[in-house]
């Protein structure tokens, strides 16, 4: 998938399918699967680095993961996260950001919210650098929003997220993830933008989804919640592998005659 096949993939009503990545080794997976892009998301510092929030990302932690990322899946569209500040510091400190993530291989950059960085959103994308929004819950937001919590219920809510995703198509963003937001609002919203929406918890009205594959495959359990659908049970099969080899080496079954390198 290139930048000109997301408004294209909605115009023809055609889903876009999107997964996040943090590493080589996923990213081969993904690359060899047929889910249309990637994106290296900043919840790499929970689910890579185990912290409790997107807040511990720094821009040298996601250009690391997008260099790692960008190796690994050569084949797919890619998005890397701009992680907490690096778009509120001034635009020669976000430029300094984007900078290093395309170097590491993205082709785009994704970043939340609008009010307070249109003016930077607008140099990205004036830069010919492709923008994806993130509207709904921004987790980098979380301390003000008092958690992980549906936003755009009610009708002024729902307007205010309406106008801001009008604003960041006119920014120039080429696509808007909604996250965890009502179906209706979400709905509403990919009515009224030609950019594609993609959701998260924003249910099935959205031009397309997105989900941490760690969530998807079943492998981070830290935190559960309700719109992640689990495709794989991947850490009790990990367990079981783990299992499986600590009793073979208390065996003696492992390693056999042909694991050995003499
Ligand atoms: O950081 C991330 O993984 C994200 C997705 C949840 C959209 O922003």
């Amino acid at each position: 998938m290139k930048i000109t096949d997301f408004a294209r993939r909605k115009r023809e009503g055609r889903k876009i399918s999107m997964i996040t990545a943090y590493d080589y080794t996923f990213a081969r997976i993904a690359d060899a699967s047929p889910v249309d892009c990637v994106l290296v998301g900043d919840s790499a510092a929970m689910v890579m680095h185990g912290h409790a929030s997107t807040i511990a990302a720094t821009p040298e932690m996601m250009a690391v993961h997008t260099a790692a990322v960008a190796k690994g899946a050569p084949s797919k569209f890619l998005v890397a996260d701009m992680p907490f500040l690096s778009f509120r510091s001034g635009i020669p400190a976000a430029m300094d950001c984007v900078a290093g993530l395309m170097r590491a291989g993205a082709h785009a950059v994704k970043l939340e919210g609008v009010s307070g960085h249109e003016d930077i959103i607008a140099a990205i994308a004036g830069s010919d650098i492709p923008v994806m929004g993130h509207l709904g819950l921004t987790p980098q937001s979380v301390f003000k929003f008092g958690g992980y919590k549906v936003q755009g219920r009610g009708e002024a809510a729902a307007g205010s997220l309406l106008a801001q995703a009008k604003k960041l198509e006119e920014l120039g963003c080429f696509a808007v993830v909604l996250e965890c937001v009502p179906d209706t609002v979400a709905r509403d919203i990919t009515k009224a933008v030609s950019m594609p929406t993609i959701g998260i918890g924003a249910g099935p009205f959205t031009d397309g989804q997105v989900l941490v594959l760690q969530d998807a495959l079943g492998l981070y359990d830290d935190m559960a919640p309700r719109f992640v659908k689990r495709y794989l049970d991947g850490r009790a099969l990990a367990a079981q592998a783990l299992r499986e080899f600590d009793s073979e080496i208390k065996s003696g079954a492992f390693p056999a005659k042909e694991h050995s390198c003499a």
